[in-house]
Order: C-alpha cells, then structure tokens, then sequence
C-alpha cells in the first residue's frame, strides 16, 4: 500500500489503542454490570451509597412540628397552605443543631416574588393574588398587616 494511505491507518490504530489503555487506567473497578435498575444494568457500584449519603437540604414541614407545631398548624390551615416553610425561611439541613436560627426576610420584595400583578394573561391567576406594588401600601412591609403563617389575619 502506499504511504498516503497507510499513515492515517496507522494514526487510527494509535488513536483507538491509547483510548483503550486509557479505559484500563479511567474506569474505576467497580464500574460494571450490577444488576438491572439502570439501562443496560451499567453503573458504578459505590455510587449508589454515595447518593444514600448525600444530605438533603430540604427538610419538608413535616420536620417542623415537633418545635414548631403551631406555626405548622397554622399554616396547615391558612391560604398559604400550599407554601412550603423553606420556601420562605431558607432551606433547614442542620437546623437547629448547627444553625441555630433560620433566616426571617420581612421586606416586600420577599412576598412580591410571589404577588407582584402581572399584567398579562398567566396559568397562576387563580393562585397567588397579584397586587399592584405602587398602590399596595407601597411605604409599608407587607408584614406590618399580613400575617404571613395565616395572611387572612390582619394586624393592627
Ligand atoms: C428540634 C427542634 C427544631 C426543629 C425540628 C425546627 N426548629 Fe426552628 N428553631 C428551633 C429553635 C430552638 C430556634 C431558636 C429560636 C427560638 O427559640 O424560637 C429556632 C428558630 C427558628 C427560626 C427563627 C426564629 C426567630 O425568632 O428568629 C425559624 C424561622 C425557624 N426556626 C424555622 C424552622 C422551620 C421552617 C423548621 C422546619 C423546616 C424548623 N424551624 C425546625 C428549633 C427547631
Ligand atoms: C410566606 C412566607 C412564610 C412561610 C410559608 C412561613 N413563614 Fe415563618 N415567617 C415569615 C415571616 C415574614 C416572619 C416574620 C413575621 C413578623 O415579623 O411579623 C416569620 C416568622 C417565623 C418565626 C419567628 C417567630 C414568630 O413567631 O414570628 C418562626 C419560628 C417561623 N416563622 C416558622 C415557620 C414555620 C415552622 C413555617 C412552616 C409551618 C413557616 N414559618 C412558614 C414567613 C413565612
Ligand atoms: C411561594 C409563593 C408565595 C409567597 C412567597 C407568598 N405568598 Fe401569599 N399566597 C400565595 C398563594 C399561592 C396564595 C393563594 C392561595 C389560595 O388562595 O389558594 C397566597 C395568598 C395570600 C393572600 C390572600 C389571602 C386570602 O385572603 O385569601 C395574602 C394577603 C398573602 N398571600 C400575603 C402574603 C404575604 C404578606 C407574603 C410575604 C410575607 C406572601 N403572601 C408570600 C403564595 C405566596
Ligand atoms: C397597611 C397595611 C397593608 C400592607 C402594608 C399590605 N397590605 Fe395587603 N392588604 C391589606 C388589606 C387591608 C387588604 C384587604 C383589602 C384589600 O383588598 O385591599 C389587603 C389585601 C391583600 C391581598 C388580597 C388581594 C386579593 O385580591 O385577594 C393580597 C394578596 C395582599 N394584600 C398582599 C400584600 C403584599 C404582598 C404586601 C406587601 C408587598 C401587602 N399586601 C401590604 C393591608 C395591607
């Protein structure tokens, strides 16, 4: 064969060659065929213990009650009902043990993320009533008149 030919042959044959001896050194052992619960049955045995291990960050309400337990009824009851605690108090992995207290944001722009009047057709109209942030006792934090844990409630 001639030479134009055979050098890019024999470029191939090393380029496909270092993959494999690459593979040998890349792949971790227990890369394999173990058992049939991913495609193919194909994965890293450890990884599975490695996302056991992994620490949720988002605890659920359900977390809250036994410190919280009115905050919770509270809000169990209340139009707010389908707001999560985290969502508005950030999310709780390590409290109270590490972090001893959850941040509380009081200002508009925090309830606004959620009631700023859009004006334009959107799925959510029915859901969070829009208000306009001008009109709205614009000088004011919401909390001020709104109780967040049951906003049907006023203060003074
Ligand atoms: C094991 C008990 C415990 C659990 C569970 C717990 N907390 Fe707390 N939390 C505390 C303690 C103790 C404090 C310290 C302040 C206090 O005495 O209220 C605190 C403080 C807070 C504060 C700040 C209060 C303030 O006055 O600044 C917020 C907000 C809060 N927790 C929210 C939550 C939420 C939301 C959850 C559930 C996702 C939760 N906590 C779960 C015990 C707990
Ligand atoms: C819509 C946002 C929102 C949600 C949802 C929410 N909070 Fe709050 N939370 C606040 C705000 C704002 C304050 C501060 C209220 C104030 O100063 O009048 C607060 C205050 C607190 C405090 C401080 C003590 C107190 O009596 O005010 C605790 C504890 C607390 N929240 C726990 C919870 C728990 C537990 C849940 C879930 C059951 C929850 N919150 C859900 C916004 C929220
Ligand atoms: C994560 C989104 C979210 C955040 C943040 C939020 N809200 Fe709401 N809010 C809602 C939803 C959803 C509803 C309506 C629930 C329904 O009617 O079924 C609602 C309802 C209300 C209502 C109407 C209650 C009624 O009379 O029916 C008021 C008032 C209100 N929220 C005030 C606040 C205030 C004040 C804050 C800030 C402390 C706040 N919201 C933060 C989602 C949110
Ligand atoms: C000075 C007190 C005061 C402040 C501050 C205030 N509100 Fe209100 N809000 C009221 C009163 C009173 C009503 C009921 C009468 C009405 O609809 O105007 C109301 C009604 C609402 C409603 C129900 C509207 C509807 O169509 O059902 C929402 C949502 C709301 N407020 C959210 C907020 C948010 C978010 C903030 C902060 C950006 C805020 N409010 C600040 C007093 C206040």
């Amino acid at each position: 064969m001639k030479w134009h030919v055979l050098r890019p042959l024999w470029v191939a044959i090393g380029i496909v060659g270092s993959i494999l001896i690459a593979r040998v050194f890349l792949v971790p052992d227990d890369f394999g065929i173990h058992g049939r619960n991913f495609t193919y049955g194909f994965h890293r045995l450890s990884n599975i213990q490695e996302w056991k291990d992994f620490q949720v960050k988002y605890q659920g309400r359900e977390y809250c009650v036994e410190c919280h337990d009115e905050k919770v009824q509270m809000l169990n009851q209340s139009p707010h009902e389908p707001v999560e605690c985290e969502n508005c108090h950030g999310p709780a992995v390590n409290h109270p043990d590490e972090i001893e207290m959850l941040p509380i944001d009081r200002t508009r722009e925090h309830c606004l993320r959620c009631h700023a009047q859009l004006n334009y057709p959107h799925s959510a109209r029915d859901q969070a009533p829009g208000i306009n942030n001008r009109m709205h006792s614009r000088r004011r934090d919401c909390v001020e008149c709104h109780v967040p844990h049951d906003p049907r409630e006023y203060k003074e």
